[in-house]
């Protein structure tokens, strides 16, 4: 069995995943880049591999089932364990589109992909990282998945609230999954924390962020390798406590 930790990140091809492959190998960890599209995920860490990272694509389409299956077997197989799931695929299908007005299908899809899929995922992944002697879960949710932040009317994130409101929720709900994981893991060596990037220029959150991905990719990278009496069940941007 490799001594070297085994990571996976999710949505891995571009943006703050990426960059967390990037910064995780960098640390001597084997990173899998976890990608849904073959050519976009080979190019991406053919890239990260010419820079002389220990990176490896592995087909990961959170909506496709056996694509998880599939992954999961890769890792058994070739790891035999999995020491860090970085669950940072996501999508944001709303952003313009008032409460008033999302349809179920909208908040349908965005769950799906931030929410459900990513358990499914997390719970087919989990035997693996028991293995592992120092698991790490970091689930990426977003300073816009905090229902304190959303209802202080002098928090920025005030103005916002109600026009995009699918993905907020979804990332409320998966603090909760991170607060029940991590609660339901405490006599184990697994830490579960959700983790707010910040905004980052990413196409996700556009060429206005303040955060280069270096930076965004921080807080993922940082949960992933907490030391031992680091915290779980916690939601943390760059080291700091975010309240729920
Ligand atoms: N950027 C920000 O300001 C910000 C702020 C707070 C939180 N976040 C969170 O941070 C995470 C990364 O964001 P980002 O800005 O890097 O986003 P991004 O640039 O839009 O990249 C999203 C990544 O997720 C992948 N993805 C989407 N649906 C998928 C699926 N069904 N299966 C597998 N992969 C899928 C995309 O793959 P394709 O290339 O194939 O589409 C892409 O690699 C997200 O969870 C996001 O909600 C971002």
């Amino acid at each position: 069995m490799s001594m070297k930790k085994v990571a996976l990140v999710t949505g891995a091809n571009r943006g703050i995943g990426l960059e967390t492959v990037r910064q995780l190998a960098a640390q001597g960890v084997t990173a899998l880049l976890g990608a849904r599209n073959e050519k976009r995920g080979t190019e991406a860490a053919d890239k990260l591999k010419a820079e002389g990272l220990d990176v490896q694509f592995l087909r990961l389409d959170l909506n496709d089932t056996t694509s998880l299956d599939n992954a999961a077997k890769f890792i058994s197989d070739k790891f035999g364990r999995l020491d860090i799931l970085v669950n940072n695929a996501g999508v944001a299908l709303d952003f313009t589109i008032p409460a008033s007005q999302g349809t179920p299908e909208q908040w349908r899809r965005t769950f799906e992909t931030n929410v459900f899929n990513l358990i499914s995922l997390t719970q087919k992944l989990l035997p693996l990282i028991k293995k592992s002697e120092a698991g790490r879960i970091v689930n990426l949710s977003s300073g816009l998945g905090s229902l304190t932040l959303n209802s202080d009317p002098n928090s920025t994130f005030a103005g916002i609230a109600g026009s995009t409101v699918a993905y907020d929720a979804s990332k409320a709900a998966l603090n909760m999954f991170t607060i029940h994981l991590a609660a339901e893991l405490k006599d184990t060596p697994i830490k579960v924390n959700s983790g707010d990037p910040g905004w980052v220029k990413t196409d996700m959150g556009g060429q206005d962020a303040p955060l280069e991905v270096t930076e965004g990719a921080k807080t993922s990278v940082w949960l992933a390798t907490l030391p031992e009496d680091g915290p779980t069940g916690g939601f943390f941007h760059l080291g700091k406590s975010h309240p729920w």
